[in-house]
């Protein structure tokens, strides 16, 4: 057994975990390399990572640690150059864009650290987009769109606009309402609340963390934030492209709860 693969069996979680149950999600000695012109860059070393149905992972690390480049592969938004990806128990680390995306839409909700909302549609049709593959009634869409715009803080007197007329942390909360309206299983957040006033992250906090207790979504949140950090069940620090420890939250940390 390799060092990298304890690395593993240290970053695996027994949270609500029934032995033999698969993980939600599994990266196995996952490595990337970039390739800028002539340059490599070795972005993630042998990134293994087990995360079961029902957690709630915080990642941290310095920056250029390789946090978002593992959110990203594990959202299938990208392809590991080396190693493999389980998504519920199901390899993908080789599958076409196509299929990486349809798998995406039905199981991931993903908060970008650069929010990513599509310019040229309103804030009401950026919310809307995950449920569109759905076949819902148009009325049963609207109101999802309106409960996770409330979910996430935001307001609807910005529904009819664009996303550029939209401040940072407000563009990052239609963010999260989009990655949430669907309540797809696996919640991918990196630096959910970045852009966000203290008192608003806390609001944010407090609902990952009711999303995870009572609607059971498996949530990954990637932040530079320790008060945020220390929300999750459970922190994973990466360094360097890989895991290298595990730390156990202290919940009188966490911004939902403390009243500074
Ligand atoms: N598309 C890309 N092309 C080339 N290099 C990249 C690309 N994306 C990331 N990198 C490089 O890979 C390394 C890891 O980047 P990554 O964005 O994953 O870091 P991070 O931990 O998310 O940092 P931050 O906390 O600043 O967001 C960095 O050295 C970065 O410069
Ligand atoms: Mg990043």
């Amino acid at each position: 057994m390799t060092r990298d693969y304890r690395a593993v069996d240290g970053a695996e979680s027994t949270l609500g975990q029934s032995p033999g149950q698969v993980p939600i999600l599994e990266l196995r000695d996952v490595h990337k390399v970039y390739k800028v012109g002539e340059v490599k860059v070795h972005a993630l070393r042998g990134l293994s990572v087990r995360i079961m149905p029902g957690d709630f992972v915080a990642v941290m690390g310095p920056s250029g640690s390789g946090k978002s480049t593992f959110l990203n592969i594990a959202g299938l938004l990208d392809v590991p150059t080396r190693g493999k990806v389980f998504l519920l128990g199901r390899d993908v680390s080789r599958l076409n864009e196509v299929a990486r995306a349809r798998i995406r839409n039905r199981v991931i909700g993903f908060v970008f650290q650069q929010f990513n909302l599509i310019p040229r549609l309103t804030i009401y049709e950026n919310i809307e987009m995950p449920l569109i593959p759905r076949g819902l009634p148009r009325r049963e869409r609207k109101k999802l769109v309106l409960k996770a715009l409330r979910e996430a803080e935001g307001d609807t007197s910005w529904l009819p606009k664009k996303p550029l007329q939209l401040s940072g942390g407000q563009q990052q909360r239609v963010a999260i309402a989009r990655a949430i309206v669907g309540r797809p299983r696996l919640i991918l957040a990196d630096e959910p609340t970045g852009a966000l006033d203290r008192a608003t992250a806390a609001r944010i906090a407090a609902l990952f963390i009711r999303l995870n207790r009572e609607e059971k979504l498996t949530i990954v949140v990637v932040t530079h934030d320790p008060e945020l950090a220390h929300c999750a069940r459970k922190i994973l620090m990466i360094r360097d492209g890989r895991i290298v420890g595990a730390e156990a939250p202290q919940p009188q940390r966490c911004i939902a709860y403390s009243r500074r």
